[in-house]
């Protein structure tokens, strides 16, 4: 059989940090210990069942089995539009202003390719979730990564973006709450990014993937797109993957400036196509449960943040309690890199977690700890991790 050469393009990418993790827990699995994967980013919690009902009346409608419009129903934009109005206090105009697809992950790729020119730079933030990085790659731009220091609550500092970068700009993307510090937004950061976007003429992507997952119960993570001018400047992704606990769905949507969008629609159109109209109807009850039902669904990692913040404190582990999404990062103790405490705590307590190198070179010295696996799992990786006496 011949063996046929990648391009220069997949040559050069990286391999992907979560396939790598899936692997390297594969291989722990098979040689029969007990792992705990504390790496990943999948919800592990059953879909609401309204949603699931509305995917089983309209999976068996043959209107769903025909090809979809390539732009989505329009009951699903005008339901993307309520949703934004409900939530944020922003208005949409469904036609022009919002684009759906499989996910988050292909508007993270898909909208660089579809703004950046050749040799342009993506900017974006050190760490900063990977694919980001290869989405650069993807779009023949280059990447660079304002460092992001804890001593400023990992808000970037715009004014350190040297001028060479700057002046040939052609994405500024951002992501908060943040993968994978837990930071979040304060509206003087938007307002900053805005400020920024607006002297060298560049548009904004703000990747809002942990919308709904606030550091407690209650607080509402910032909308780019409730900052004034924003959606003339900038472009929100949105996915059901956290907020509605639908990760094996694939459904997400992109929100704002209507060139932007209207980009990226072309390029969707040519390299990715469609999404299922059942999944498309699954979207619209998904977006229509109460405000109150929705942050139900994410009650559990509120619960779960606080106690594992207990038995850090317990473990002496100094760790900043606000902190969004479904991860924490945890600073590794003296004495140990990323990588070095990543393997310590995967051959001595078999609990597998993410280096933080592996979301760029500012995340050594950290690593990042999932709170989605189930409570007793949680409690057990804990408990062997304390075993370790890291900080005493
Ligand atoms: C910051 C960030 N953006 C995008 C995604 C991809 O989300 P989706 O499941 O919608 O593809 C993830 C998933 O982990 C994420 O953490």
């Amino acid at each position: 059989m011949p063996d046929f050469s990648a391009s220069p393009l997949v040559e050069q990418l990286e391999e992907n940090l979560f396939s790598a993790l899936e692997k390297l827990a594969a291989q722990i699995a098979s040689s029969e210990r007990t792992l705990i994967d504390l790496s990943s980013g999948s919800p592990h919690q059953p879909t609401p069942p309204a949603v699931v009902a509305a995917l089983q009346v309209a999976a068996v409608q043959p209107g769903n089995h025909d090809y979809p419009s390539f732009w989505g129903k329009p009951a699903l934009r005008e339901a993307i539009a309520h949703f934004y109005q409900r939530q944020y206090g922003v208005r949409l105009d469904p036609e022009r202003e919002i684009a759906v697809f499989h996910g988050a992950h292909i508007a993270v790729g898909g909208l660089p390719r579809a703004l950046l020119h050749p040799g342009q730079y993506l900017i974006s933030t050190d760490p900063c979730y990977p694919v980001y990085r290869s989405a650069a790659l993807q779009a023949q731009a280059r990447f660079y990564g304002i460092p992001l220091d804890a001593a400023r609550q990992f808000q970037p500092d715009f004014s350190c973006v040297p001028e060479e970068v700057a002046r040939n700009a052609g994405l500024l993307m951002l992501n908060y709450p943040h993968n994978p510090t837990g930071a979040l937004a304060t509206s003087a950061l938007f307002d900053d990014a805005l400020a920024f976007v607006k002297h060298w003429h560049i548009p904004l992507v703000h990747d809002f993937a942990y919308a709904a997952i606030g550091s407690h119960a209650g607080e509402q993570p910032l909308s780019l797109l409730s900052r004034p001018e924003a959606s003339e400047w900038g472009v929100e992704i949105y996915t059901l993957s956290k907020t509605f606990l639908m990760a094996g769905w694939r459904f997400g949507f992109a929100a704002g400036n209507a060139s932007m969008i209207a980009a990226f629609k072309k390029l969707h159109t040519h390299s990715y196509s469609t999404v299922f109209g059942a999944v498309q109807d699954a979207a619209i009850a998904a977006l229509q449960l109460p405000a109150q039902e929705m942050a139900q669904l994410v009650a559990v990692y509120h619960q779960r943040r606080r106690r594992v913040l207990d038995a850090l404190d317990a473990m002496h582990w100094p760790v900043e309690p606000h902190q969004g999404t479904f991860f924490l990062w945890l600073p590794v103790p003296a004495g140990f890199s990323a990588q070095q405490l990543t393997e310590h705590l995967l051959y001595q307590a078999q609990v597998l977690v993410a280096p933080g190198h592996g979301f760029g070179p500012g995340g050594e010295g950290y690593i990042r700890l999932s709170l989605t696996a189930d409570d007793d799992n949680l409690a057990e990786a804990l408990k062997r991790i304390a075993a370790l006496k890291l900080f005493s």
